[in-house]
C-alpha cells in the first residue's frame, strides 16, 4: 500500500499545501545504493570537554571528506560531536556552543552523531550530564527535519566503534534516529573488504520469504554472505525463488520455526556452522485481552518468542554458531511502548528484548557470539498494509521523519549488527523507527 501522502508532499503544490495547513512534511530519505554509497557533503568533527578518544583515523575511513570551516549552509553531510569529556554542567554547555552555530549547515538527510561516555554510577555529576546527552539527542532528533537523524553512541574506544560510526554516518541508517547505542571494548578486526564484509560467511534468516526478512536476506547477500532462506513450507516457492535470485550458494529451508526440532533441522542444514542467525519470523493475532482466546495468545508467543528461545539454545548448545557469530532477533516498538489489541504481540516482543539483554554477555563470553535486537517501528510491509487506514496513517506520521520505514532500513541495521567488525556491539536493542513518538 503506497504512501500517497509522502508522494504528494514531495510535489511543489503538495509542499505548499501541507505547509499552509501545518501538516507533517516528510522528506525523501537518502538511502544506500551501489551508485551513491555515501552521503553528500563534508564531515565536521567537534569536541566538547577534553576527550581521550582517538577519533580522526576512524572518521578518515568513513569515506566523508572533512568539512571546510566555517561550513556553508546545507554543506554538511554529518557532524560528529565528541562529548565523552563532558563531566559537569559547564562542559555540557560546550555541547550547545559547538552545535548551535552549525545545525543550519546540516544538509538534507544529514547526520548528527554525539559520542558519550558510559554512565558512571560512582560519579553522579558526570552521570547526570552524560545522561543529559540522551535528552538532548532525542530533542534535537525531533527538531532537525529534512530527513536528518540524530543518534548518541556511548563508547570508550573509537576503533571498536568503527562499524557503528560507518553505519550511522552513511545512507544505510536513514530510518534510525533518536537512538542511544552502547559500544564496548575489545580487539576488533575489520574485514579485508568493507564492501563485502560477510564474504565467506553463512547467515540464516527466519521468515525470509517476504517482507522484512526477504530484505534482510538480500542485504546480507549483497554483503557477501551465503544465505539460508527459512520460511514455512507454505511459502517454499517464494523462498526458493528468492534463494535463486540471491545466488552465492543461497538455499531455501522450508521449516516451521515452531517445530520442536527446528534447531536440529537448522544445524543439519549448515553442517559447517553459522556466522549469523537472524530471528525475523513473526506473526500478529490482534485482539483486546478481553476478547483474546488462549490460542491467539499461544500462537503469537510460540512464533515470536518461544521458538527464538528454543532455536537459540539448541544452536548454541550444539556449537552451531561459530566464534565471531552474530545473533540478531526482531523485537518491535510495540514491545517497548505497548499497543492496544497487542498484549500477546507486545509481550512476545518485550520478551525478545529481555532475552537479548540477558543472554548477550554470556553468549559472548562462552561462544564469542554477540546477541542484539532490532526493534522496527512502522515499516511498509504486508503486515502493516493490513492495518486499518486511519491507524496506518497515524503509524506512518507519528515519528520524527513523518513516514514509514522500508524493509531495507531494518535490513541495513541488521547487516551492521551482523558485521564482523561489530563484535563490541552486544546486548543492544536498536529501534528502526524514525524516532517514533511511541515508547521511550
Ligand atoms: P510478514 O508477515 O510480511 O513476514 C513474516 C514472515 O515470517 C512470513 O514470510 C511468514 O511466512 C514467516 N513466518 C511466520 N511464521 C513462521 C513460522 N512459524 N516459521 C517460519 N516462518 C514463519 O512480516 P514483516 O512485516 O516482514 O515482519 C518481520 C518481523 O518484523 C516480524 O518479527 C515482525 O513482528 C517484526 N516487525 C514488523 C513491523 C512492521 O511494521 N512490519 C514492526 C515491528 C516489528
Amino acid at each position: 500500500m503506497a504512501d500517497r501522502y509522502l508522494s504528494l508532499s514531495a510535489t511543489a503544490p503538495g509542499r505548499f499545501l501541507t505547509r499552509r495547513l501545518g501538516l507533517p512534511q516528510p522528506a525523501a530519505l537518502r538511502r544506500w545504493s551501489a551508485e551513491h554509497p555515501s552521503l553528500d557533503g563534508g564531515l565536521l568533527h567537534l569536541t566538547a570537554g577534553t576527550s581521550a578518544l582517538d577519533l580522526p583515523p576512524v572518521l578518515a575511513r568513513t569515506g566523508l571528506t572533512p568539512a571546510s570551516s566555517p561550513p556553508s549552509p546545507s554543506s554538511l553531510a554529518a557532524v560528529v560531536l565528541d562529548a565523552t569529556g563532558v563531566r559537569d554542567v559547564d562542559t555540557l554547555a560546550e555541547v550547545h556552543a559547538a552545535l548551535h552555530p552549525v545545525v543550519r549547515s546540516v544538509a538534507a538527510s544529514g547526520r548528527i552523531v554525539l559520542l558519550g561516555a558510559p554512565l558512571d554510577p560512582e560519579d553522579h555529576h558526570r552521570a547526570a550530564v552524560q545522561q543529559a546527552l540522551e535528552g538532548f539527542t532525542r530533542s534535537l532528533g525531533k527538531e532537525i527535519g529534512r530527513g536528518g537523524t540524530v543518534n548518541l553512541v556511548r563508547l570508550t574506544d573509537a576503533a571498536a566503534a568503527e562499524s557503528t560510526l560507518r553505519f550511522l554516518l552513511s545512507p544505510k541508517s536513514a530510518y534510525v534516529s533518536g537512538q542511544v547505542i552502547g559500544v564496548g571494548t575489545g580487539a576488533i578486526t575489520g574485514p579485508d573488504d568493507w564492501s563485502r564484509p560477510l564474504a565467506g560467511r553463512t547467515a540464516l534468516v527466519t521468515g525470509a520469504a517476504r517482507g522484512i526478512g526477504a530484505a534482510v536476506a538480500e542485504t546480507l547477500a549483497r554483503d557477501g554472505a551465503r544465505v539460508v532462506v527459512l520460511d514455512v513450507p507454505a511459502a517454499e516457492r517464494d523462498a526458493r525463488d528468492l534463494a535463486a535470485r540471491l545466488g552465492g550458494g543461497a538455499t531455501a529451508l522450508p521449516l516451521d520455526i515452531t517445530a520442536a526440532d527446528a534447531g536440529e533441522r537448522i544445524a543439519a542444514e549448515v553442517p559447517d556452522g553459522l556466522d549469523a542467525l537472524i530471528h525475523n519470523a513473526g506473526v500478529t493475532r490482534d485482539r483486546r485481552l478481553v476478547n483474546m482466546p488462549a490460542e491467539r495468545w499461544s500462537s503469537v508467543l510460540d512464533v515470536n518468542l518461544a521458538s527464538v528461545l528454543r532455536t537459540t539454545d539448541a544452536l548454541l548448545a550444539k556449537g552451531a554458531l561459530r566464534p565471531g557469530g552474530r545473533i540478531v532477533a526482531t523485537a518491535s516498538i510495540a514491545g517497548l511502548a505497548g499497543n492496544a489489541g497487542q498484549t500477546n504481540y507486545g509481550a512476545s516482543k518485550a520478551g525478545v528484548a529481555g532475552l537479548v539483554r540477558a543472554l548477550a554477555p554470556r553468549a559472548l563470553a562462552e561462544h564469542g557470539v554477540t546477541v542484539n535486537a532490532v526493534a522496527p517501528g512502522f515499516i511498509e510491509t504486508k503486515m502493516t498494509a493490513a492495518v486499518p487506514l486511519l491507524i496506518r496513517e497515524a503509524g506512518r506520521r507519528m515519528n520524527s521523519l513523518a513516514q514509514g520505514g522500508l524493509p531495507v532500513d531494518v535490513a541495513e541495521t541488521t547487516a551492521w549488527l551482523a558485521h564482523p567488525a561489530s563484535g563490541a556491539v552486544n546486548g543492544q536493542v536498536v529501534r528502526v523507527c524514525g524516532q517514533s513518538l511511541l515508547g521511550a
